[in-house]
């Protein structure tokens, strides 16, 4: 057993008690390689941000999960090393879609985890997320849990269509849980293709996506004032570099994702940590096949993964600065 504090990690409390009361939300960035966590410290350290590193089952799958786990480590020992004296990073496991998972990665120095029972019935999904939370608090590890279901269809993550979370229910579930954090659906979904062309209105030659439930959020709100909401599905899908994806090889058809101007809109709410997945995985993409383009030759990957990784860190540093307003927070 590992406790996460050993390891120089913070769970999410105090973190969300403060974004939520300061109006801005702290980035949850997947990540899944080396070049991927050393991007999200180097944003969160020149920003000077709280940041959530977040590990899913196929991350674990992928990379393994004690990797993983010493790669959290590392990250708090780089961010020190950049001249961040007291970095805060929370590793958190997402979508864990098991109590034992949430207790492995618990046992192994996570400070915060998902219990994601949203596809159950109610009554399950709240019996479920109970039993981690009362794991979890025995060692002071947050928990997020889920009401209402994301559409999306990811490698471990996927459901055919939404259904909002219904506010009559947050009092209830947040009460008998004793969960942390709430992530709600309101429109937000996993992936590049957050809609189709038909669903959106073409402004200016853009298709603009319809807008979130703003409506449902702000009832949530009501319900329970100051509580830590959570949105996933927010990656933005940038154009540009869908563009370069596209001109250099790719073939990525209406890719569409959330405005950037709603996502600053739920941060100032009580939305405090916002899921960004898809939009590292389109700027690594899009370096990498750009610098495949230009230079032909090249075989080492240090040569496509740094400008890779440099492609990254500047989308972390624009969603802190530009979009979620955690910068100059620590
Ligand atoms: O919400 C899902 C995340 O984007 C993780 O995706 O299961 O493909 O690692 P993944
Ligand atoms: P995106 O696919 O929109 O990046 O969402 C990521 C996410 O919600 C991770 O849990
Ligand atoms: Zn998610």
């Amino acid at each position: 057993m590992v406790n996460y504090k050993d390891l120089g990690l913070v769970n999410t409390r105090e973190m969300f008690k403060r974004a939520v009361a300061g109006g801005y939300a702290i980035p949850a960035f997947n990540f899944n390689t080396m070049e991927q966590m050393q991007a999200i410290v180097m944003a969160a350290v020149e920003t000077k941000s709280p940041v959530i590193m977040q590990v899913s089952k196929g991350a674990r799958n992928y990379a393994n999960a004690s990797i993983l786990r010493y790669m959290a480590e590392g990250a708090v020992a780089y961010a020190k090393e950049l001249g961040c004296e007291h970095p805060e990073i929370v590793l958190h496991l997402d979508h864990g879609d098991s109590f034992e998972l949430c207790k492995d990665c618990i046992d192994m120095g996570f400070s915060s985890v998902m219990i994601d029972g949203s596809h159950l019935p109610y009554e399950e999904n709240v019996a479920l997320a109970k039993k981690v939370v009362d794991y979890a608090h025995q060692f002071d590890v947050t928990v997020e849990a889920e009401l209402g279901v994301l559409a999306g269809v990811e490698d471990e993550v996927s459901a055919a269509e939404s259904h909002y979370t219904k506010p009559e229910e947050v009092i209830d579930f947040s009460t008998r849980t004793g969960c942390d954090s709430l992530a709600i659906s309101i429109g937000t979904s996993h992936g590049a293709h957050k809609f189709t062309p038909e669903q959106c209105t073409l402004v200016n030659g853009v298709l603009v996506p319809p807008p979130l439930a703003f409506d449902i959020l702000h009832e949530i709100e009501k319900k329970l004032p100051g509580f830590p909401i959570v949105l996933h599905g927010s990656s933005s899908v940038p154009m540009d570099e869908v563009n370069t994806i596209n001109k250099f090889g790719g073939h990525l058809e209406a890719a569409i994702g959330i405005p950037e101007e709603q996502l600053r809109e739920a941060s100032k709410s009580a939305v405090c940590k916002i899921n960004i997945d898809s939009d590292s995985r389109l700027a690594m993409t899009a370096a990498i096949r750009k610098h495949f383009d230009e230079y032909p030759s090249h075989f080492d990957p240090r040569q496509y993964l740094k400008p890779a990784r440099e492609n990254m860190k500047k989308m972390y540093i624009h969603k802190i600065v530009e979009v979620l307003g955690s910068n100059d927070k620590l």
